[in-house]
This record gives structure tokens, sequence and C-alpha cells, in this order.
């Protein structure tokens, strides 16, 4: 059972607990010739729902006294993996995420992990942090023009930004790569975006300066990338730094390819390491040139925001 709750962060804890608790009471729920058994389950039950209350009001009391408090994203310690069958899919998810066109060579067809775009195992704000996501999903998505699953949303990462093949909805790694996501997400209340989900934001109004961008990639971003944006590859293929072009790279129907969207993640993060030294009008700038870049196309692309509404920097 899947219940999106769509509500303020203050009330949203107080409410994920709530449902929790309406949970078990249905659960609690038997027929007629209740067994013993049912009967010990029921106080089991009952007892939780006390305690799921105490903790409701607690939570309720501490979000009253601090009420700027933001829900943070973190990578928690993988000592808390369970050593059991979900811990091993845990493990697996973080493994693929980490080596991705290694792990997962029929799915993806350039040479980018998920981690080189969600840095830090997908756990770090503002580089489109992975927490939290197993309770936003599903979700209404203008690109499709449908809501989508959580597994669709990681596809859509495999066609665009792995230019790959979407992944069986049930196979063993998506449910893997699922399971990592919602171990990511302890003590996240369920369907509140943190503090750091997406990007910094950027001034979309600015227009941008492809020959500036050309200058500044030269200066800010060939020493690691390359200059003409191919990356630092070992011989065993993997990556010193990531292609932002050419065949190792996205395609143009990823998110990256869009200028403002580039130009929101590398102004947080890019060059690494010195986040949040671009102004928004260089940010805006570096990106036009790089995206556009020779790099692999997306096919279909027409198919993209069904209903007309798609942002001005979309790639047709
Ligand atoms: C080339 C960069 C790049 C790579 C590589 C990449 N992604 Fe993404 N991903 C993005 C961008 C851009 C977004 C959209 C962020 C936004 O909307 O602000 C995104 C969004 C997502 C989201 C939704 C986040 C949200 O806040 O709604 C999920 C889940 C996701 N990616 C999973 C994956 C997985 C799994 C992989 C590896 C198979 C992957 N991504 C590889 C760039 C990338
Ligand atoms: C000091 C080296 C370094 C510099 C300089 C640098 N980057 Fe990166 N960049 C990285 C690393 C490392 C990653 C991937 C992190 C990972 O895999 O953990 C990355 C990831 C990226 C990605 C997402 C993955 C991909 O390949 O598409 C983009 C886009 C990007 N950088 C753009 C830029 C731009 C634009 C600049 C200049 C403003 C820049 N970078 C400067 C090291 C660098």
């Amino acid at each position: 059972m899947k219940i999106l709750l769509k509500v303020k962060p203050s009330s949203s804890v107080l409410l994920a607990a709530i449902f929790a608790i309406g949970a078990v009471s249905l659960s609690g729920c038997s027929e007629s010739d209740t067994k013993a058994v049912d009967r010990v389950e029921e106080a089991e039950a009952l007892a939780r729902v006390k305690s799921l209350e105490a903790r409701a009001a607690e939570i309720k009391d501490e979000m009253a006294a601090n009420p700027s408090a933001k829900l943070s994203v973190s990578m928690p310690d993988e000592s808390t993996i369970p050593d059991d069958e979900f811990g091993a899919a845990v493990r697996r998810g973080l493994q693929i995420a980490n080596h991705t066109y290694k792990e997962m060579p029929d799915n993806v067809g350039n040479q980018l992990n998920c981690t080189s775009c969600h840095l830090g195992n997908g756990s770090e704000a503002y580089a489109a942090p992975w927490n939290g996501m197993p309770g936003i999903y599903p979700i209404y998505r203008s690109r499709a023009g449908r809501v989508n699953s959580i597994q669709e949303r990681i596809n859509g990462c495999f066609e665009r930004s792995m230019n790959g093949k979407a992944l069986d909805l049930g196979s063993d790694d998506m449910n893997a790569m699922v399971s990592y996501m919602s171990w990511l997400s302890q003590g996240l209340p369920y369907g509140v975006s943190p503090e750091g989900r997406g990007f910094v934001k950027v001034d979309k109004t600015l227009e941008p300066n492809t020959d500036n961008g050309k200058k500044l990639f030269a200066e800010k971003c060939s020493v690691c990338h390359g200059e003409n944006g191919e990356g630092q590859y070992n011989d065993d293929g993997t990556y010193i730094y990531p292609a932002v072009a050419g065949d190792k790279s996205f395609n143009d129907g990823a998110g990256m390819a869009r200028t403002y969207t580039a130009a929101a993640f590398i102004k947080g993060k890019m060059p690494f390491g010195q986040g949040n030294s671009l102004s928004d009008q260089e940010a805006v700038d570096i990106a036009a040139y790089f995206t556009h870049l020779p790099r692999p196309i997306k096919a279909n692309k027409d198919k993209d925001w069904p209903n007309g509404d798609a942002p001005k920097d979309v790639r047709r």
C-alpha cells in the first residue's frame, strides 16, 4: 500500500506517524472467529499505536519548539545496513550507483555512473540527492505528461543521463536501487522534499553568452574534463574525471543537457570542490557552451512534454 501525503513539513511528520498508526490498525482487522494468536497480535498492535501516538505528540512539540528546523539529507552510517536479504539489496544498489557502467553494460550506453551527477553516493544536498525519493514518487511529471513511479524516474536517467536502456521495472537491480534509496531515506518523513533536493537555483531569465562560456570552460573546467569535455579515463575504462560531452557522456534528452538545469548543477557543485564560486551568469554561459557540444542524440525527444508545457531550454 502506498499513500502519498502532500503537506507542509510542520504537519507531515505527524501525519506520517498517524498514517503508520492507520496501517497498524488496518492490519489489526480480523475475521469473526478471532484466534488467540490474533488477539495477542492485536494487543501488540494497540501497544504500538500507543507508542506511535506518544511519538507523534513528541514530534509535534519538537517542531513547535523549532519551527525553522530543516529536513536535511546525509549519507547514513553504512553499519546501519541490515545483515539480511534487504541489506544485500541495499549494498547492491550502492554498488550500482558508484559503478553503473561497469556493473550494467547492457543498460548503460556511456561511461558515467549515477554518482557522476548524484554526488556523494546520491546523498549530497543540491546534487539531486535520493534521500526521501521513495516517499515523494509516484509524482506527476510534465516531461512524461503522466504520473511516474520511482522506478520510471530511475529509468528516465538510464535512457538519458546514461544514454542507455530502461531496466525491467521488477528486476533485482531495479529493486536494489529502490532499496538503496529507501535506506537513504531513513528518518525522513514520508512525501516531503528535504532541504537540498535538486540543485541550487539560478536565474532562468539570464541570456547565455556561449562565447564567454567557451572561454570560461577552458579556464575553469577543461583541466579536469578535457579541452572538448571528453573527460579523463584510465586504461581499464574507469574515469578520473567524467566526460561532459562526446560519446562517453549523457545524451541531448537528459536534464543535464538543458542549459538552466546544467547551470544549476555546476553553480552549486563545480568546479569540483569549489561549489558556489560561479556567478549565475557565468554558470549559464558555461552550461550553454558545454551542453551544446557534440553528444549522443536521444531518439523520440518530440514525444517529451506532450502537453506543450516544455521549458525554454528543452532540446528538440
Ligand atoms: C548526467 C547526470 C546524471 C546522471 C549520470 C544520472 N542522473 Fe539522475 N538526475 C539528473 C538530473 C539533472 C536530475 C533532475 C534534477 C532536478 O530535477 O533538479 C536527475 C534526477 C534523478 C532522480 C529524481 C530526483 C528528484 O529530486 O526528483 C532520480 C531518482 C535519479 N535521477 C536517479 C538516477 C539514477 C538511479 C542514476 C543512475 C542509473 C542517475 N540518476 C544518473 C542527472 C543525472
Ligand atoms: C578538479 C577537477 C574538476 C573541475 C575543475 C571541474 N570538475 Fe566537473 N566533475 C569533477 C568530478 C570528479 C566529477 C564527478 C564526481 C564523481 O564521479 O564522484 C565531476 C562531474 C561533473 C559533471 C557531471 C558528470 C558529467 O560528466 O556530466 C558535470 C556536468 C561537470 N562536472 C561539469 C563541470 C564544469 C562545467 C566545470 C567548470 C565550471 C567543472 N565540471 C569543473 C571534477 C571537476
